[in-house]
């Protein structure tokens, strides 16, 4: 396929007039030029319904990102934009809590293992920050141990390679261990006896727990005295109704929630044991817009169809005919050196390989180029909505069948240089 040299003509033009105004263009790093090729990219999405957007230049495309899987029931679905509108009509922030804040935390408790009380922030950073400020405070300890991605804040970036601007003092304080590593997690307590608050990891995210390993992280953080926090910001009520905690059958002490939570509408929560959560009432965890209600009823309405839709079964349904497809033509193609699938069919994830010839970059930037080009939306992960029909799958694999074919030609013809109409991405920060 020839691809139309002026499909993303606008979307070039708006990022270089965004650029003057608005570091990298974009409110999300991960939304931003640094993940999408110059030239062979979307720059901006001006509608979406259900698992299809349409971009400034109008071209349409199946959704795969789905707002950084923040969209879980798909783009304006009717039960939350109708309890959006309802609550719209009384008001959006008050002087005094709304009682929708409550209603709210009382669904959150009933639904999810280790929730006895519940907060609410904006963004998933908003409920990360306030969990490690918890455990701080309820253990009178500083040091964290750290898994996954956790957001924006100086207590977790400052630990990872985008550190700049962070106080030494912070990064010191925050050490990594290694998924379905125990030993790595159990060198941070030796090596800081008596001072871990807290451990905070995504329960999963590419690879599966090792049997028992949750459950020793579990055992070994509590001998320590220590507080677990599992960060279910994108595990929530995706993987299960109650999240991964209730999908692995292990109840950490604080979770966090924010993607799934409202299908899009800006809301995280921090929730837990009451003797920790009552911490709150003296640790400072407060904001102007923590009880605002549009996306409080947004998060009603998601929970509730939760409940009464197969929502969650959707998910794994529909993404396992993606993972089952993709590992199929994968093999098909032969082009198992330089890709793999891995993740949870509710959220997945194709990885890109350095080969002999090419380094995974170059080989992320040319599929993200033929598939854009194609209609797909993707950087790699398969967000599933509750919104992916099966024409949509079929277009996806569709798409990948013919993608695949010319990716394994370039590899064999080794002429991805020539194909390729921009520079390749480079690692800037990796999240997973
Ligand atoms: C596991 C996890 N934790 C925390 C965050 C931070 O959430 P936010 O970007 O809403 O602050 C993210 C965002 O991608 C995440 O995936």
């Amino acid at each position: 396929m020839t691809a139309d040299p002026n499909r993303y003509q606008r979307s070039q033009q708006l990022l270089q007039r965004a650029l003057a105004t608005i570091p990298l263009g974009s409110q999300t790093f991960s939304k931003s030029k640094t993940q999408y090729p110059a030239g062979i990219s979307p720059y901006f999405i001006t509608r979406g319904k259900g698992c299809h957007v349409w971009d400034v230049d109008n071209n349409e495309y199946v959704d795969f990102v789905n707002a950084l899987a923040a969209v879980t029931l798909g783009y304006g679905d009717p039960d939350v934009d109708a309890a959006v509108r309802a609550q719209l009509e009384d008001g959006v922030t008050f002087s005094l809590p709304h009682p929708v804040e409550m209603q709210v935390a009382e669904k959150i408790v009933a639904m999810v293992p280790c929730a006895e009380m519940v907060r609410f922030g904006k963004n998933g950073s908003d409920a990360t920050a306030g969990a490690v400020r918890i455990a701080r405070a309820h253990t009178g300890r500083d040091h964290v141990a750290v898994c996954g991605y956790h957001g924006w804040q100086d207590w977790y970036i400052g630990a990872t390679t985008r550190n700049k601007g962070v106080p030494k003092a912070t990064q010191e304080l925050t050490h990594l261990f290694s998924y379905n590593n125990i030993d790595s997690l159990d060198m941070i307590f030796r090596q800081w006896p008596g001072q871990v608050a807290c451990v905070i990891m995504e329960p999963m995210n590419i690879v599966e727990p090792v049997p028992g390993f949750l459950e020793a992280v579990r055992d070994l953080t509590h001998n320590n005295g220590s507080i677990l926090v599992f960060d279910e910001t994108v595990t929530g009520f995706r993987m299960a109704r109650g999240g991964a905690q209730e999908y692995f059958n292990v109840t950490p002490d604080l979770a966090t929630f924010g993607k799934g939570l409202a299908n899009g509408y800006p809301l995280s929560a921090l929730a837990g044991r009451t003797d920790i959560m009552r911490q709150m009432e003296e640790v400072f965890f407060s904001f102007t817009f923590g009880g605002e209600t549009l996306s409080l009823a947004a998060a009603l309405a998601t929970l509730n169809k939760l409940e009464v839709k197969p929502v969650i079964e959707t998910l794994w349904s529909q993404g396992r005919k993606v993972v089952e497809g993709v590992k199929m033509l994968i093999a098909k193609h032969g082009l198992e050196t330089a890709l793999d699938i891995a993740g949870k069919n509710c959220w997945s994830f194709l990885q890109f390989q350095n080969t002999e010839t090419y380094s995974l970059w170059e080989i992320k930037t040319f599929f993200l180029q033929e598939v854009f080009s194609r209609g797909i939306l993707t950087i790699g992960t398969h967000n599933m909505s509750y919104a992916h029909a099966d024409g949509d799958i079929k277009r996806l694999l569709a798409v990948y069948d013919e993608v695949f074919a010319i990716l394994r030609e370039v590899l064999e013809k080794k002429n991805l240089g020539t194909r390729l109409k921009t520079e390749p991405l480079v690692p800037l920060f990796k999240i997973r």
